[in-house]
Order: C-alpha cells, then structure tokens, then sequence
C-alpha cells in the first residue's frame, strides 16, 4: 500500500514537470504520413497458393497460446481484398503504406531452393496497385512469421540463418526492388527475442534466457548482412535504403536521485541500445556487457550469457543503415531495484522496476531527442504508435491518443530531430497476436461476424485523414 501511494505521487509529481502543450504548426513538406500493418495479422490465406507455413501458423493453431483461441487464417483477408485496402489508404490521403512480406509465401520451406512464383506475382500485384494508386510502399522483410522449415532446425539459435535469410532478402531486392526503395530488415527484433525466446508467449514459444540473446546475436548479423548485400549489390541501381524497426518506450526515471537515473539509463540501454549500438557503433553497449558478465557469474553460468562479436563483425556491423524505425506506444517510470540475483532474466539483468503508461506524449519527444544525442542525425521513422480502442466506431481514444502522440513528433521536429515520417498502428483491426482478435488498434472496423469482411472508418479514420490533408496541426 506504501509503496504503491510513493509510485503515484512519485509519477504525479513527474508529470506535473512535463504538462501536454499542443502546438500549432506543419510539418515539412516531404514528411511521410503512413499507416502500418504486418502480413500474419491483415492477409489470411495462410494456405493460399503455395504458402508454407510460418511459426505463427503452427504456433496459433496449438490449443491454449491464444486469448480467444483465434488463428490468422482468415483474419482481414488482404491477401484478396488488397485494392479494396488500398483504395481505403487512397481515402484517408496517406502518402505511404506498411506492410511485410510473408517470406513462406516466396519460399515455402524458408530455403531458396524453393521459390514460389504465386507468392512474388501476389507481392508484385499488390506493390503495383500502390504505385498506381499514388501511395510509396515501406516493406518490412520480417515481422516475426518464420518459415516453420527453419524453426524446425533451431529457427533464430541456428547460425545458418543469416544465410537463408540473405538469400530471402536477395530474392526481394531483385523481384521488388525495381518499385520498392524503403526496406525494414525487422521488426523488433527486441520482441522476437524477449517473448519468442524467453516468456514464450509469443511463437516459437521457447522459454530460455541464453536462447533470448543468443536469437538477438543473430538477428543482428542478419539485418548487417542484407545491409551490406543491398549496399553491394543492389544499392547503384536501385537507390533505395536500408533500415531496421527497433522498439522502445522512453524510460524516465522515477525521481532525480542518481540510482533511479543511472536505472533509467540502464533500461534504454537494455531495450534500444542492444541493437541500435551495434548497429551504429559496431558492439554492444558497455553497460550491458558488464552488467550481463557480472550476473551470469552470480548465477553460475559459464561465462556472460550475452554473445560476442568478432573484430570483423564489429566492424561490419559499424554505421549498418540507412534510417531507424521506432516503434513507439508507452513510457515507462524506472526506479532501481535490487532484483533477485540467482533468477535469470532480462528485465532482473537490468536491475530496475517499471511502471508503464500511455499517457504522456512528452515521452516521444524525450526519445527522439534522446536518439538524436545518442545516436547522430540518422533518420529517423516513427513506423508504429497507435492505441487499442473498445470496439465501436466511435474511438475518440485514439484520436486524442494520435493527436498528442503526432504533435510531440512535430514538437520533436521543431527541436531539430531528424524525424522523416510518422505511421499509424494500424489500417484494420486485425490480429493481436496472443491476444488475437481481443484487441483493436485499426481506423477501421473490421466486422469479422460478417464474412465479407466490411471495413468501416471510425472517427480515428477521420480525424487522420485531416490531418494528412493539413500536414500538420492547424488549432
Ligand atoms: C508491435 C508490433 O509490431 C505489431 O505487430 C503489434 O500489433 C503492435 N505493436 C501492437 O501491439
């Protein structure tokens, strides 16, 4: 009881230093106004035309991984109602759209051994109807849908992936990159890692703290080498970028006292840092080296449990991208903590306490600011914010949720944070991973009693369109 009437007034006392200001004001004149979706959770067809199955095919069809027991199988069916989805993007007046390539639907198997034509002429058709329709596609290459083939040999643990992702990337560069020149190697990587790989909540399911960094390590050198394969290969003709979608919530500390500072510090390290240092500085970051080789000693564990890169790594890896996703929902308030020593964990690695929220936008502005000091003047792309709403059109939730949230971006803008373009979570409701259909995040409704699928635009939907009307805030 004390110690939860400490936390509110400790966060009230917080939020009072950070009041919302809404400003007035545009933003510039080639900001991308986008919305985001992923292919397991908007296309259906899961079957459909040669498609192999991915770890969320398998993984939600197991009984007991899913709130509602739901699968993706169906879901919004964009896999056949995509110029019906895109003339809704046209609607709403977005410039771009996100989406991701279901890589078992080009190689069923995850190998390049077996290619499916039907999987990139789908993938062709859709790319065409944007461009014909005005809209720039952004294309994430991954967003957690592995091929099952390659789970089936250690999935992400298996260091032969880097290969058969390369020649996924490869096959997708050549197909589509003639039209495509905006690539995210992944998704959170943070996520596939922490919830596939040590709660198991999310596919493949596995609960294993070593298999959880060691799934990092190779998701890192994944994204480096199709890096560095587009920048050789393809970059002179096509001139496109490459980049990754790494999220995180602005950590603030709880108090001005030096440990809950040095604690907030530890957990954007822990969260963005992991991958965004090697990737811009070639290795992992100090804090998180120490940190992880002091507790794996406590534990026991034969040395650090966080991988290590080598020399030439390192410097591979060192300034691979050409821009950086943020995905971006919450703010967390950080206290130190002492954590249990002998339980293995990423957040006890960390040794801080969290309280999370939504409610403060200022949150966005202090990570962008924060990425700019920490980071430099790369690019930056907010590829996800949005809010969950309780299911009727009527979701004034999310518009104050999008209002705050996209004026903090501009407010960042204004601050001089490199900040390119803003993408709403999401286009339709559709499928919430574990907490499948449980969730809506969409502008549109989706009626999934009906089979035909209808989508109607909730007051969000407005409200955005005005804004990508606008291009900016005007009261
Ligand atoms: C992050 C993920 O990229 C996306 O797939 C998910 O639906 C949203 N956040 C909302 O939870």
């Amino acid at each position: 009881m004390l110690y939860l009437l400490i936390l509110l007034l400790a966060s009230s006392v917080l939020a009072k230093n950070y009041t919302e200001r809404l400003i007035v004001g545009h933003f510039p004149a080639e900001f991308a106004f986008g919305v985001a979706s992923s292919a397991y959770q908007v296309e259906g067809a899961w079957d459909a035309d040669g498609k192999g199955k991915s770890i969320w095919d398998v993984f939600a069809h197991q009984p007991g991984h899913i709130k509602d027991g739901s699968t993706g199988d169906v879901s919004d069916d964009q896999y056949h109602k995509f110029k019906e989805d895109v003339q809704h993007l046209k609607w709403l007046g977005v410039t771009h759209y996100r989406l991701s390539i279901a890589w078992t639907r080009l190689l069923p198997d995850g190998t390049i051994n077996n290619i499916n034509q039907k999987g990139i002429d789908h993938y062709n058709a859709v790319i065409d109807e944007l461009f014909n329709n005005n809209i720039v596609p952004f294309v994430t290459l991954f967003h957690w849908d592995l091929p099952q083939g390659l789970q089936d040999y250690g999935g992400w643990e298996n260091d032969t992936i880097i290969e058969h992702y390369k020649n996924y990337a490869d096959l997708c560069f050549k197909s589509f990159g003639d039209r495509v020149t905006n690539w995210i190697t992944f998704n959170e990587p943070f996520i596939t890692s922490w919830m596939g790989h040590e709660t198991g909540v999310n596919a493949p399911g596995i609960k294993d703290v070593d298999a959880e960094y060691r799934t990092a390590h190779n998701l890192i050198r994944s994204h480096v080498k199709a890096y560095r394969h587009y920048d050789q290969r393809y970059k002179t003709a096509q001139m496109g970028r490459v980049g990754i979608t790494l999220d995180t919530e602005w950590k603030e500390p709880r108090t001005e006292s030096p440990a809950d500072l040095a604690a907030s510090n530890r957990a954007m390290v822990f969260r963005l840092g992991w991958f965004a240092n090697p990737i811009v500085y070639g290795d992992y970051p100090k804090i998180m080296k120490d940190k992880l080789a002091e507790r794996s000693k406590i534990q026991g564990h034969a040395g650090s449990r966080l991988p290590t890169f080598t020399a030439a790594e390192i410097a591979e890896n060192k300034g691979a991208l050409d821009f950086l996703g943020i995905n971006h929902y919450s703010t967390n308030f950080v206290q130190a903590t002492t954590s249990d020593k002998t339980k293995p964990g990423f957040f006890n690695d960390q040794d801080v306490a969290y309280i999370s929220t939504n409610k403060y936008a200022w949150g966005l502005r202090k990570l962008l600011n924060y990425i700019k000091t920490t980071y430099g003047n790369i690019d930056v792309y907010i590829t996800e914010n949005g809010a969950a709403d309780c299911g009727t059109n009527e979701d004034q939730v999310r518009v104050d949720y999008v209002k705050r949230y996209l004026n903090a971006v501009l407010q960042a803008i204004q601050d001089g944070c490199p900040v390119k373009g803003y993408f709403v979570w999401s286009l339709l409701d559709s499928y919430e991973w574990d907490s499948g259909y449980t969730v809506k995040m969409g502008l549109f409704r989706v009626d999934f009693s009906r089979p035909d699928l209808p989508r109607y635009p909730k007051t969000s939907a407005y409200f955005y369109k005005s804004i990508c009307k606008e291009k900016g805030f005007t009261q």
